[in-house]
């Protein structure tokens, strides 16, 4: 069986080298990494500053040639021009015609997609709705905050339906409520079978969405694998109780002590900032 078959994205040994204006090697930014993203899950590339991330994804896109190695997309060479169509895009800045409105730049690029006329309108306005543009939608995108222009950014990379959506810091720039409803749609088109390729510095929702990480180093992958077994730690685990009577618990941390030698370590928030965050801000904007 050709393992191939089942990645989306492969690559082997691939390398970046950018080279000064006398063409002498300035910057490994890319150096020698096997990579395979497989069909259908959300994929995060991790790193600090200049590790290659964005170098990578470009490279993926087609847009930088490696210097070395191989890169397959599609089971096609990533500079094949008949995959760009199964692919969608989102940069790390989106640079959008200031004077259009949201809803005119999304039916601009629609056309450029070839979606046909008839069905253009109709694209636009669902997308607005996913990304939570509707109030904002006939406003030019000008007048738009840094989070509000993350979403048309991410509208327009969905646009195609991609197959393979590639996102340079989605959540970069958004509000909490924002930043839980791109992951919730990210997470539906993952299980709607897309392939979802992200770089971002924002750990906490990495780890919240994406089913494998790598995380690159100076252009090298120092880490890599599926998100439970990298965090997997066999000398900790973490117990959930519900309804537990608060005058069971001193008993029962005695017990665990004396039975096991284990130091038990009581923890009561049982849910996450971002969780009350988004119930507190959901619940003020219902209000009449
Ligand atoms: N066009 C270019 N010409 C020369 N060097 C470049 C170019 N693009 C990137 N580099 C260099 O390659 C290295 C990797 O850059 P890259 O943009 O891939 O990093 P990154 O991981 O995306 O960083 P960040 O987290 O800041 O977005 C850096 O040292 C950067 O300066
Ligand atoms: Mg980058």
């Amino acid at each position: 069986m050709n393992p191939s078959r089942h990645n989306v994205i492969e690559a082997i040994n691939l390398t970046r080298v950018f080279r000064d204006f006398w063409g002498r090697p300035k910057v490994r930014a890319v150096d020698g990494i096997d990579l395979s993203v497989p069909s259908g899950g959300i994929f995060g590339l991790l790193g600090p500053n200049g590790s290659g991330k964005s170098t990578t994804m470009k490279m993926i896109l087609g847009l930088l040639r490696p210097t070395a190695g191989t890169l397959r997309v599609f089971d096609r060479p990533a500079t094949d021009v008949s995959i760009k169509e199964r692919i969608g895009f989102m940069p790390e800045e989106s640079y959008l015609y200031k004077y259009l409105t949201a809803t005119e730049i999304l039916l601009f690029f629609a056309s450029l997609c070839g979606i046909p006329p008839s069905a253009r309108q109709e694209a636009v306005d669902s997308l607005i709705t996913r990304v939570g543009l509707e109030r904002a939608r006939h406003r030019r995108i000008g007048e738009f905050s840094k989070g509000m222009a993350r979403r048309v950014g991410l509208a327009q990379a969905l646009l195609n339906d991609p197959d393979l959506i590639l996102l340079d810091e989605p959540t970069s720039g958004l509000d909490p409520v924002a930043c839980r409803e791109v992951k919730d749609l990210l997470l539906s088109l993952s299980a709607r079978g897309k392939t979802i390729l992200i770089c971002s510095h924002h750990l906490a929702d990495m780890q919240d969405i994406c089913h494998r990480v790598a995380i690159l180093l100076d252009g090298r992958i120092c880490a890599h694998g599926a998100v439970p077994d990298l965090l997997h730690d066999t000398g900790r685990l973490q117990l959930t109780l519900t309804g537990l009577p608060p005058e069971k618990l001193p008993g029962l941390l005695q017990y665990i002590e004396k039975e096991t030698g284990a130091s038990p370590v009581v923890d009561h928030s049982g849910r996450s900032l971002e969780s009350f965050y988004v119930e507190v801000v959901s619940k003020r904007n219902a209000a009449p």
